[in-house]
């Protein structure tokens, strides 16, 4: 995989003879995720984030959209062999640098981590951590139906969310935080109507759109 100059342009040292390569593609980007990721649930949520991803940078940064997936592509693909708060995302971080991979997506993969104490200031960032634990919870809710997301709507998503013995593990404040932090974005750019269902719905929409390859 050619990961050489994937690096953001502000970064990118002159050009000179040497061959630059294109930026990383949302395919090499998968096939890391899925080298250091084996298991399936894990993969699908990661899938899941990047389809969020790309419906968000559509409104919000058309021209960047690859990055965007990339960014849900990755933002957990350290997970499996590095979970504790110690080593995630971190040392995933740290290899995408190593990678060339730009400041904005790894920033972004840090503050996704609350803990990380890494401010979440683009909105690449502010799109990741609204995302993050929804797309989650909306696979979860598709899990329990019998046609799966298909007829999956905000309404029910919102009735789960408050019943707190349903997927526990999902961080309740964390999803309330991140539309918080989201909505005066969306607000500023023009959506006035943007909130907390339109923000489930949205995400909904683009977990659907993938749902035959994610089996959900
Ligand atoms: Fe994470
Ligand atoms: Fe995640």
């Amino acid at each position: 995989m050619s990961f050489i100059a994937f690096m953001d342009p502000r970064e990118r040292p002159p050009p000179s003879n040497v061959m630059i390569h294109s930026a990383m593609t949302t395919e090499e980007a998968r096939a890391l995720m899925e080298q250091w990721t084996q298991s399936p649930a894990l993969r699908v949520h990661m899938e899941a984030v990047a389809a969020c991803m790309g419906a968000y940078a559509e409104t919000l940064d058309p021209n960047q959209r690859d990055r965007w997936i990339i960014c849900g592509l990755l933002h957990d693909f350290d997970y499996e062999k590095h979970p504790t708060a110690e080593e995630h995302p971190f040392v995933g971080v740290k290899h995408l640098e190593s990678l060339g991979v730009g400041e904005e997506i790894r920033t972004a993969i840090l503050g996704h981590a609350d803990y990380s104490g890494v401010a979440r200031e683009t909105p690449m960032a502010k799109a990741l951590f609204a995302v993050d634990e929804l797309s989650g919870f909306i696979v979860a809710c598709s899990k329990v139906r019998p046609d799966g997301i298909q007829s999956l709507a905000p309404k029910s998503v919102k009735k789960k969310l408050k019943d707190k013995a349903f997927a526990a593990a999902v961080n309740r404040a964390d999803i309330a935080t991140g539309i918080e932090e989201l909505t005066p974005l969306m607000h500023e750019r023009g959506h006035a109507g943007f909130d907390q269902t339109a923000h489930i719905q949205a995400c909904i929409d683009a977990i659907r759109g993938e749902s035959e390859r994610l089996d959900v």
